[in-house]
């Protein structure tokens, strides 16, 4: 656990303690714009376990803009390896200031960081500029859904011709609502996996010549990485949490120990909520996407259609083929009788019933894992009735709940500007022959 102290008007401590014992600190004080750091401090047996790493990173963020100034044994180097990652340059050598060697006196200046995003691993083309891991300076989203929409889904083939055709508009376009130019971005990001490859490639390609052009780190993000988040987004995370990440390809339970330690708690067998619910808009001929479609419905109706129960097998794991065949059978027999469905009531009794199974495998989850924090990622995070229901259960459970903004719920390259942060702070870039994947387990372990 991370705390922060203040001695008296000048002197303050960062300490990192564990079980209420302090295994590490950084003390410094503040002399107007400068941050004199007079100590720096891992117990032994927590060394090399990037601690100190962390508390730097808490300091960093609690004083943006400052000074940094610190004095360092030029036999440290270790220390000196830790404010080397984090900028820290000489500016001056005390010739023999310590019995076995100089001291060097280093300097940090923390500039803000903007990191240029792509997202194209659908049928969004979508550019952000984000500062600092959670300020959006500006986001371009171009969606492609009305050309969808008359298939009735996304056409890979299609998808990635729109990529191709619109991704140097949304890039211009996000570059002038900022007022940015190329030469002013510290890093490149993009969403690599998982998605639909050729729409994929649009955007690592681009991505990749703008890290060669402006010679500027390439970063690869996993595109539920980004989902997760969306929720920095003007935001502050408390760790541990328990993400649920709910979307068109996924449904997860994911416990995360800190922002580059997870583990998956449970996921789908079978269908993701979103395909469940875009599959249900088509069996009741609602344009594409169905998720907005079929909320909208459910909002007008009632719960009368029974609807078989979902997995309860006492894991974090989620089923939806069920309810989705389930669905499709009850419509093609009710239209075989000549009866009419009431898409109202039916969509209201298909979304009360997955969000049941939400809420009740969440509950699991937090009761097994004891965490005192919930995050919500996803499109189908933008879902009303979903949002409160898991709000509740979060209320119920005396647990914080997080789920970004809607806009940022959906694909958008905003989030995966967030995501590229903490692997831009971590130093973990991507090489060029980086390629597409369409699928990919996320698996942050930094
Ligand atoms: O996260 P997302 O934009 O793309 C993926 O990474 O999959 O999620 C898209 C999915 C689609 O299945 C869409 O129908 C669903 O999210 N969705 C919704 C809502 N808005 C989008 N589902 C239910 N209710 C909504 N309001
Ligand atoms: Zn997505």
């Amino acid at each position: 656990m991370i705390e922060n102290k203040q001695h008296d008007e000048f002197h303050y401590s960062i300490l990192y303690k564990i079980k209420d014992c302090i295994v590490s600190h950084i003390d410094f004080e503040i002399v107007y714009e400068t941050i004199n750091i007079t100590d720096v401090y891992t117990d032994n047996e927590f060394r090399n376990q990037g601690i100190a790493s962390k508390l730097f990173e808490v300091l960093f963020s609690k004083y943006k803009n400052k000074r940094f100034m610190l004095e360092v044994n030029v036999n440290n180097k270790n220390a000196i390896k830790l404010y080397d990652k984090f900028g820290f340059k000489t500016i001056h050598v005390r010739k023999n200031y310590y019995k076995d060697g100089d001291a060097l006196i280093m300097e940090a200046k923390m500039k803000d960081t903007y990191i240029l995003a792509i997202e194209s691993s659908c049928d969004e083309t979508s550019v952000s500029i984000v500062k600092n891991g959670s300020i959006d300076v500006a986001t371009t989203i171009n969606s492609q859904i009305d050309t969808h929409k008359k298939y009735g889904g996304v056409v890979p083939e299609v998808a990635s011709r729109m990529h191709l055709e619109n991704i140097t508009f949304v890039l211009d376009e996000t570059l002038s609502k900022a007022k940015m130019k190329l030469e002013d971005i510290d890093a490149f990001a993009c969403t690599y996996a998982p998605g639909l490859l050729g729409s994929l490639l649009v955007g690592l390609e681009t991505t990749k010549t703008l890290s060669l052009i402006y010679n500027k780190p390439f970063i690869k993000v996993n595109h539920m990485m980004g989902h997760i988040y969306a929720n920095k987004i003007g935001n502050e995370l408390k760790y541990p949490l328990l993400a649920l990440i709910v979307s068109g390809g996924h449904t997860d339970l994911i416990y995360m120990e800190s922002e580059t330690k997870l583990k998956y708690m449970g996921q789908t067998l079978d269908d993701a909520i979103g395909e469940c619910y875009d599959k249900v808009a088509r069996i009741v001929d609602l344009p594409y996407p169905g998720g907005p479609n079929v909320e909208k419905l459910a909002s007008l109706g009632n719960d009368t259609y029974f609807m078989p129960e979902l997995l309860n097998d006492g894991t974090c794991n989620f089923s939806f083929s069920g309810i989705k065949s389930h669905v499709v059978n009850l419509v093609h027999n009710e239209k075989q009788r000549g009866k009419t469905i009431n898409k109202n009531d039916l969509c209201c009794s298909f979304q009360n019933a997955v969000t049941n199974s939400l809420v009740q495998k969440t509950r699991s989850a937090i009761r097994k894992t004891g965490v005192k924090n919930l995050i919500m990622a996803g499109g189908v995070a933008s879902n009303n009735f979903i949002r409160e229901n898991i709000r509740k259960l979060c209320e119920e459970e005396n647990v914080t709940f997080n789920v970004p903004d809607k806009k940022y719920c959906t694909d958008n390259a905003t989030m995966i500007g967030s995501a590229a942060y903490i692997l831009y702070k971590n130093q973990i870039f991507a090489d060029y022959d980086t390629n597409a994947k369409s699928h990919e387990l996320l698996n942050i372990e930094i």
